[in-house]
């Protein structure tokens, strides 16, 4: 077995991902692993054809200890390993009967601090309204404004709870959760104390990130210049020393906010020290020099990105995640060009974009089916999009991603025997297990 002896290391979590309180216990060993798919070699993203690379060793084994990966390798070669016969009665085995082991899902797009479904919309659309007309009439993200500014930190902190649990059933193992429906410094605050108490709770990896700037709220409608000075001068540096998020996002569409003011939300982010990240091309299209410009570690969407920017992004080690939920649930015949931005070398991620008005879902392998039938990506590129460049996206390379000796103790285990299987059933949880930090979670 590769690296067969484990060093003790501390868990090192890249601040501020929300600590948690999980305790490791005993080293863990998983055999009898069918396909071990260890997109070994990841610290960077995955480009071009090496997207489709997945590093599959058959019969694998894989030994974690102190919420650290520590050895990959062969079933058979593990159980002859004479340090690792000396250490079995230590050791918690996992036995997987040929199963399918792969990293946790990284998903690194995800709205979850709100309270309610949106019921209504939905129905609207069903009958043939759009998203941006159900807005403009008064849904869509500003309906979903008063519930969370009224709901105290404990009652958001519960649901988020409930949304990570469900992700980490489904196979994810770190989530990118982002406020955005306080849109007051107070209710935004709120919201991402929200995302740290429920964190602490969930053995996972939380990276926080402060979407104040999601749309303009009602009540500064007519002066939205107002509310982007509050962003700029009080929530982000108050967010920023508080350290209650690691990214700012901001929407930058047609019905949020302009090009000028993403700008300027996104300079502030970097000024307060903070790292970027952005939704950009949903809705219409936008040039995107300005915005690569403040660094993003990623941007998302992307239904409406122009040929000379997918050249830009292809150039820049910004990671383009798309979120296809989107357009399933909005019923879309269009979808981001996949296989454009692959093609020309762009770092390509997956997320779900779970929120209550365009993806109401927590599920990681729906999305991989969405990526292989209305993206026209292969299995193994969904699989590496939702994993080391989901790790690329949220500036977490060394530590996720990937099943290699020295990264986190994150897995998933499905009760597949080809990996394939994980994008080809859907509607359905095949999800057996997770680790997340060397703790062991088995399904229901
Ligand atoms: O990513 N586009 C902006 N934000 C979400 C939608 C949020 C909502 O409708 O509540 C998205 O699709
Ligand atoms: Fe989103």
């Amino acid at each position: 077995m590769a690296e067969a002896r484990p060093r003790r290391k501390r868990r090192k979590q890249s601040a501020p991902t929300v600590p948690t309180d999980n305790q490791h216990t005993s080293p863990l060993l998983l055999v009898n692993i069918r396909q071990l798919l260890t997109l070994q070699a990841g610290s960077v993203p995955r480009r071009g054809r090496e997207l489709g690379e997945l590093s599959i060793i058959e019969d694998g084994a894989v030994l974690c200890e102190a919420g650290k990966i520590v050895a990959v390798g062969r079933t058979r070669d593990a159980l002859r390993d004479t340090w690792l016969k000396g250490q079995r009665k230590n050791l918690r085995e996992i036995d997987c009967h040929g199963k399918v082991v792969l990293p946790g899902f990284v998903d690194s797009h995800t709205h979850p601090v709100f309270t309610a479904p949106r019921l209504v919309d939905f129905e609207k659309r069903t009958a043939g309204a759009n998203y941006e007309e159900i807005a403009v009439a008064g849904g869509g993200i500003r309906s979903s404004v008063e519930d969370v500014r009224r709901a105290s930190r404990e009652e958001l902190a519960q649901h988020v709870r409930g949304v990570l649990q469900e992700m980490s059933a489904q196979g994810t193992t770190t989530v990118e959760a982002k406020s955005g429906y306080g849109l007051s410094t107070e209710a935004e605050l709120k919201s991402l104390m929200a995302v740290r108490l429920a964190a602490a709770r969930w053995p996972g990896t939380v990276v926080a990130t402060l979407l104040g700037a999601h749309v303009v709220p009602r009540e500064h409608l007519r002066h939205p210049e107002n509310y982007v000075r509050q962003i700029c001068e009080l929530m982000i540096p108050q967010v920023a020393r508080q350290h209650l998020a690691e990214f700012v996002d901001v929407f930058c569409d047609r019905g949020a906010f302009s090009l000028e003011h993403a700008e300027r939300v996104l300079k502030a982010a970097l000024e307060n020290g903070l790292g970027t990240r952005a939704h950009v091309c949903q809705l219409s299209s936008c040039a995107l020099s300005r915005v690569l410009a403040c660094r993003p570690a990623s941007l998302d969407h992307l239904d409406y990105v122009g040929g000379e920017d997918i050249e830009r992004l292809a150039q820049s080690p910004t990671v383009a995640t798309l979120v296809p939920g989107a357009n399933y649930f909005l019923g879309l015949a269009q979808y981001p060009p996949a296989r454009r931005l692959i093609e020309s070398g762009a770092a390509v991620a997956l997320a779900t974009d779970y929120n209550p008005g365009t993806s109401p879902t927590t599920s990681m392998p729906f999305i991989l089916s969405l990526a292989c039938t209305h993206l026209k990506m292969s299995p193994a590129e969904s699989v590496s999009a939702a994993t080391i460049n989901g790790a690329c996206a949220l500036a977490t390379p060394t530590t996720k991603g990937s099943v290699e000796p020295g990264k986190d103790a994150d897995l998933a285990i499905f009760d597949v025997s080809d990996y394939r299987e994980i994008a080809y059933w859907f509607g359905m949880n095949r999800c057996w297990g997770t680790v997340m930090g060397g703790e062991w979670r088995k399904n229901k």
